[in-house]
């Protein structure tokens, strides 16, 4: 079978983060690449050199590909004689707690009628326990060809992806080693290292558990931010006991666990047992530590939206309009990100909404106004000085926010109550506030 320097080109289908920031590196690492994405606006945009989302220096290195000639992009993939590995990056977003796997099938149809004798198959895509080998039966059935596949997924972080792509090593799941070892030739080629397992269900569990142990570590981390609620401690100080100069597992930071991927691996994870039938599966999950981090992380908005609705009772003003700036809405600060995507800052903002009676804005350092007005979020303009706020909830850690909290404090004025309500201590208030500020921290031994 063909070595990696033998195929004339590589196609990666679906121009999403994953997708478009590995074109970039493959590319730079000297590949043909063809990208593809079946959103016309995408291709159109990546031609002339623009991503649709924000990534450091991604832009750079994609007009560098197009002027180097190593990297085109179409909106449809066409038959060729050419030999080719495909990677298949399109989304797999959830539906509910379910997966939605309509781009993920749609991609069987394209494979089956381009895939030439010798070619190499790369799934990328986040996807349940058992998938890949239910997609490979779903192709073989469309061609005559013989192909390689190999389950190989994406664990880098949104805001140093680039970054990442070229240090991290790279998981490779194949039964035939023939495949692994067509997959490792090609990551090997900007990789610096790749670990081969020897079942795509092992490299698919892999990904799933890269993920799955980071939400379970941080929604052991909020179930104790929430305990210290109870027992007037600041969590803070609970967390930083736990680390210093002991040399085991500490707690990690509290605060909103979102964004495409910590939201739903877990879910994936969940929806892969209900597919393996078996008399014992409810009662595995009704124990699952998996879950019940995952439902601790996701119960945070609602927590968020009851500590506004409890100090706007306290305060008697929950008949009447108030208004609120959500501060930092893409779903993590820092790396900092312009992602939208499963933010809790916008269930949190929605939530506010509901009752017809709160006035919500919304501001982010990265996201821009246009993109808030998109998403429904009643942006406003970065100096905030056309309106008089009354709440501000900050709900990233980016690094902006907290120079821009001081700054409205510094512009309130001083007979007005300003409400704050921090929730992933990005604040770190230890100055003395001004007596008409109410500061607020998720996890903190005060009260409203
Ligand atoms: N975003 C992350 O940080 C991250 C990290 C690791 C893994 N993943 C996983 O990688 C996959 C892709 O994630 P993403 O964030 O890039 O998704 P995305 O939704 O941003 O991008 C997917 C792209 O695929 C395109 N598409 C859909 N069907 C297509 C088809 N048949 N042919 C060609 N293009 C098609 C869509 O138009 C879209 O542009 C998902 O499974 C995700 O879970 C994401």
């Amino acid at each position: 079978m063909a070595k990696p320097e033998l195929f004339d080109e590589v196609v990666i289908l679906g121009m999403g983060f994953v997708g478009l920031t590995l074109a970039a590196v493959v590319a730079e690492a000297g590949h043909r690449v063809l990208g593809v994405d079946t959103n016309s606006e995408t291709i159109s945009n990546l031609n002339v050199g623009r991503a649709s989302f924000y990534e450091p220096n991604l832009e750079i290195q994609i007009n560098n590909g197009l002027t180097s000639g190593n990297l085109r992009f179409e909106p449809i993939l066409a038959a060729s004689q050419k030999k080719r590995i495909f990677i298949v990056s399109v989304g797999t977003p959830l539906k509910g707690n379910q997966l939605d796997s309509g781009a993920i099938t749609s991609i069987i149809s394209t494979l089956g009628e381009c895939i030439q004798e010798g070619d190499l198959v790369l799934l990328r895509s986040t996807i349940p326990v058992g998938l890949t080998r239910k997609i490979k039966g779903a192709i073989s059935s469309k061609t005559e060809k013989n192909f390689l596949l190999a389950m190989c997924p994406e664990r880098t972080l949104e805001g140093s992806a680039l970054e990442e792509l070229r240090v991290l090593p790279q998981i490779v799941g194949a039964p035939d080693q023939i495949s692994r070892e067509a997959a490792r030739d090609f990551f090997l080629t900007f990789a610096p290292k790749v670990v081969q397992v020897d079942s795509y269900e092992a490299a698919e569990l892999a990904k799933l558990s890269s993920n799955i142990a980071r939400d379970v570590r941080f929604g052991l981390a909020n179930e104790i931010a929430l305990a210290c609620e109870r027992f007037r401690i600041n969590f803070e100080d609970v967390r930083i006991a736990t680390i210093e100069d002991y040399p085991r597992d500490g707690l990690a930071r509290l605060g909103p666990v979102a964004g495409p991927c910590l939201e739903k691996d877990s879910w994936i994870f969940l929806e892969s047992l209900h597919r393996f039938e078996g008399d014992d599966i409810e009662a595995h999950l009704e124990s699952s530590i998996i879950k019940s981090a995952r439902l601790v992380n996701e119960s945070l908005a609602g927590w968020a939206i009851s500590n506004v609705n409890h100090y706007l009772t306290l305060k008697g003003r929950n008949t009447g309009p108030v208004r609120i700036l959500h501060l930092g809405m893409a779903f993590k600060g820092n790396p900092p990100t312009n992602d939208l995507r499963g933010s809790d800052a916008i269930k949190v903002f929605n939530g506010l909404t509901s009752n017809g009676l709160n006035h919500n804005y919304s501001w982010d350092a990265e996201v821009s106004f246009e993109e808030l007005n998109q998403a429904g979020l009643n942006p406003v303009h970065k100096d905030f000085s056309q309106v008089d706020f009354d709440i501000i909830i900050v709900h990233n850690n980016h690094s902006l926010n907290k120079k821009k909290v001081s700054e409205y404090i510094d512009f309130k004025k001083p007979g007005d109550e300003l409400y704050i309500l921090d929730l992933c201590n990005a604040i770190e208030a230890k100055k003395l506030l001004p007596s008409n500020v109410i500061y607020r921290a998720f996890g903190a031994a005060q009260n409203a």
